[in-house]
């Protein structure tokens, strides 16, 4: 298997399918890292060179050596004290006040499948699919214990890695930093590829040279945020779509994090993944263990496209669970922007009635329906149904909805309240805020210090009565601001209250999980502002963006897949003009991008035409032949939004034999010239056919030569092209 010690060079190795991780004990007992990237084979220790570097001291031990500093040579899991002045993976505040960590190894264990973090999402796999390798570490006059963990999933190409951090000393600690996974790479010009947003307009691509210096993501908001995808990507430069080294980070986490790529004086880069660093001071009583959440790490020399198809693979088979994982999700409406609040058991009917002519097969009532929640300036945390607005019960409703046919979603926003809420005037100290100071409210409302066992416990019995009224087939859990103004009463370390916060969310929804396990639950932070690899352990799919908009949204889901798969991606056709945008889009382009996700409706289909309804009837008839594809098949980006006039992107089955091509025309100009489009992952001898024309094709001219994009007037046209293999 995939992890191979070698007594002789005190080295482990890695091996998953195309690529070779390596590190080395040296004689002081430090953890070097050697190498990751394309296979190799043998002791790679010959990589690292020795000089007297001024200003890079040397660790005692090694005596009159002045050529071995911390400084320079690569590692595996570098710390604050022991001579690494660059950025570190830990730093802890000694029981006796000082900053200062020197871990040396200690042993290792092979096991066979992965290992598990308790209260965390994590990347699980059978055991014949994994092993893990645990390297422990300590602090031989401290007594801190790390224990790094390799997760090896070797057929996917994927190494995860995270800690565990013993206080096995005297007297409590602190950690100050705790960084998942560090790579250090001896040489070489990168750029670092991250992806930065807004509410509204998450996930834009930036790529960047790495520089001297740090470049530094995060958050800081208790959500992993709309700012800053906790994804990173570090490439050689010049590697495309196609070809080309790149290494990916994925933080299987939704709360702060620091994601950062330093070049040193050295020309050396240093990338880290972790937990945010600031409002971080997590305390360790003695025995006391600290869990580093999980980091994905997966390299390819083959380019962009399959390192997103690498993380893509590990997420939907090793991330997601439950029934809805490789399933094709029901076909939706969401009440959202077809009534906003506005809206009665009634007009929720006739909306599924609507829903049940064009062939939808679920209906999800949005925001609205609880409490006191006219707007969003109440109600929050009153989890009791508004039955006055209803004009009945929820059961009854949720009856007469499902005797049409159609399943039934509802909306729930756990971690919430409002001050307008029998919930605040009951327990006011229930909501995050410092004594003395006025809290920032952030869409009128404040967040529920869910760092509390009682408030969570609390909180989930009353979501599970709602849940228990009737045939509740989906939940979206929203989460709809920023917290601020950390204070916890029930702990004196609020260092530690961002951590616990999210610690709670995970097990409210774990339980949720087990309790309902064939509910489909969407994951959704006003759209996607906690879009990430830890809430996808719990929700297979996450809203996208509040941002409906078809061209927006054609960029959104963009650098969306770079790491995530589509099927993780919430999509939905909305009105025109658009909400958000006010921009008028073709009923046929915005179903081709919204199919490059969950796919479902979010629009008054009252006020559709005849000729509309019909339309997305046959709309739906399409994307039900396709699925299968979009939802099994390999993810092909085949543009540039950023800079290219077209967005195109493709699906193809793991075998080559089927293709779906998708292109939307993002501009247009007088006399255009024309695009053309390589399409990729097919097979190159064999033939095709395209369904709708008849036309046949080869494989290698589909691939290698394109084919033309057609130039017509008219803004945002979209194109869809299913190729089958022609027997
Ligand atoms: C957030 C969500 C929306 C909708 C509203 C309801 O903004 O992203 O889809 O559910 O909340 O208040």
């Amino acid at each position: 298997m995939g992890i191979i010690y070698c007594q002789t060079d005190r080295t482990f190795t890695i091996h998953t399918m195309t690529t070779t991780y390596q590190m080395k004990v040296d004689d002081y007992g430090f953890l070097l890292h050697l190498y990751y990237g394309k296979k190799v084979t043998g002791c790679m220790d010959y990589l690292l060179t020795y000089y007297d570097r001024g200003f890079s001291g040397n660790p005692y031990d090694a005596g009159n050596d002045r050529t071995y500093s911390m400084d320079s040579l690569p590692q595996e899991f570098p710390c604050l004290g022991n001579g690494d002045y660059r950025s570190v993976a830990l730093s802890v505040e000694n029981a006796d006040g000082t900053f200062s960590c020197d871990l040396r190894y200690r042993g290792y264990e092979i096991t066979k499948g992965k290992y598990r973090l308790p209260g965390l999402p994590a990347v699980y796999a059978d055991e014949e699919e994994a092993q893990t390798l645990k390297i422990e570490l300590e602090d031989r006059v401290t007594g801190l214990q790390v224990n790094l963990l390799y997760g090896v999933l070797t057929d996917l190409d994927v190494i995860t890695r995270s800690a565990e951090i013993i206080n096995g000393g005297s007297g409590k600690i602190y950690l100050e930093k705790a960084q998942s996974a560090c790579l250090d790479f001896l040489y070489g010009e990168y750029d670092l590829i991250t992806f930065y947003g807004r509410h509204a307009m998450e996930r834009n691509f930036q790529r960047v040279p790495v520089v001297h210096g740090s470049q530094v993501i995060g958050s800081r908001r208790g959500a992993s945020s709309h700012q800053y995808n906790p994804m990173m990507i570090l490439a050689e430069k010049g590697t495309t779509e196609d070809v080309g080294c790149g290494y990916a980070m994925s933080f299987v986490y939704s709360g702060n994090f620091q994601g950062e790529a330093q070049k040193d004086q050295f020309n050396q880069t240093r990338i880290l993944m972790g937990l945010q660093e600031e409002m971080f001071r997590y305390p360790l009583e003695e025995g006391e263990t600290f869990y580093c959440p999980e980091v994905i790490i997966t390299f390819t020399d083959k380019g962009l496209n399959q390192l997103s198809q690498n993380l893509h693979s590990c997420i939907r088979h090793h991330v997601c669970r439950g029934k809805y994982k490789e399933t094709v999700r029901p076909v939706l409406i969401n009440s959202w922007e077809a009534s906003y609040f506005d809206f009665s058991g009634e007009s929720i009917y006739e909306l599924a009635k609507h829903a049940k002519e064009a062939d939808i097969e679920m209906l999800v009532m949005d925001d609205g329906w609880f409490g006191k929640r006219e707007d969003d300036n109440s109600g929050l945390g009153d989890w009791y149904v508004n039955e006055e607005k209803l004009g009945g019960t929820l059961g009854d409703l949720i009856q007469k909805i499902n005797d049409l046919g159609i399943k039934f979603g509802i909306w729930i926003e756990p971690e919430m309240i409002s001050e307008d809420s029998d919930l605040y005037r009951t327990y006011p100290d229930w909501a995050l805020a410092i004594p003395g100071r006025a809290p920032v409210r952030a869409r009128n409302q404040l967040v529920l210090d869910f760092s509390r066992k009682e408030v969570v416990d609390y909180v989930y019995e009353q979501i599970c009565k709602i849940l228990d009224q009737g045939n509740i087939e989906y939940v979206k859990w929203d989460m709809n601001r920023s917290l601020m103004d950390i204070y916890s009463v029930s702990v004196k370390d609020q260092g530690r209250v961002m951590y616990d916060y999210v610690l709670g969310v995970y097990e409210f929804l774990e339980r949720l999980v087990q309790r309902y396990p064939d509910m489909l639950i969407e994951g959704c932070s006003g759209g996607g502002g906690r879009f990430d690899a830890g809430m996808l352990y719990y929700t297979p799919q996450i809203w996208c963006s509040d941002n409906t908009d078809a061209i927006d949204r054609l960029k959104i889901q963009y650098g969306t897949s770079f790491g995530y798969p589509v099927s993780a991606v919430g999509s939905h056709v909305s009105a025109v003009p658009n909400h958000q945008t006010g921009r008028t889009v073709s009923m046929k382009t915005r179903g081709i991008t919204a199919m490059a996700g969950t796919f479902g409706y979010e629009l008054d289909l009252g006020a559709l035409t005849k000729e509309e309804k019909e339309e997305v009837k046959k709309q739906i008839a399409d994307y039900h032949k396709y699925a299968p594809l979009i939802q099994n098949g390999k993810y092909y980006r085949l543009s540039d939004p950023f800079h290219d006039e077209i967005c195109a992107w493709e699906f193809a089955s793991e075998d080559g034999k089927e293709a779906l091509l998708n292109v939307v025309m993002q501009e247009i100009h007088g006399n255009m010239t024309v695009n053309y489009v390589k399409m990729r992952g097919l097979n190159a001898g064999e033939m095709y056919q395209e369904k709708n024309t008849g036309k046949m094709y080869s494989g290698a001219a589909l691939m290698d030569a394109g084919i033309p994009v057609p130039v017509e007037t008219g803004e945002y046209q979209g194109y869809q092209l299913h190729f089958e293999i022609f027997e």
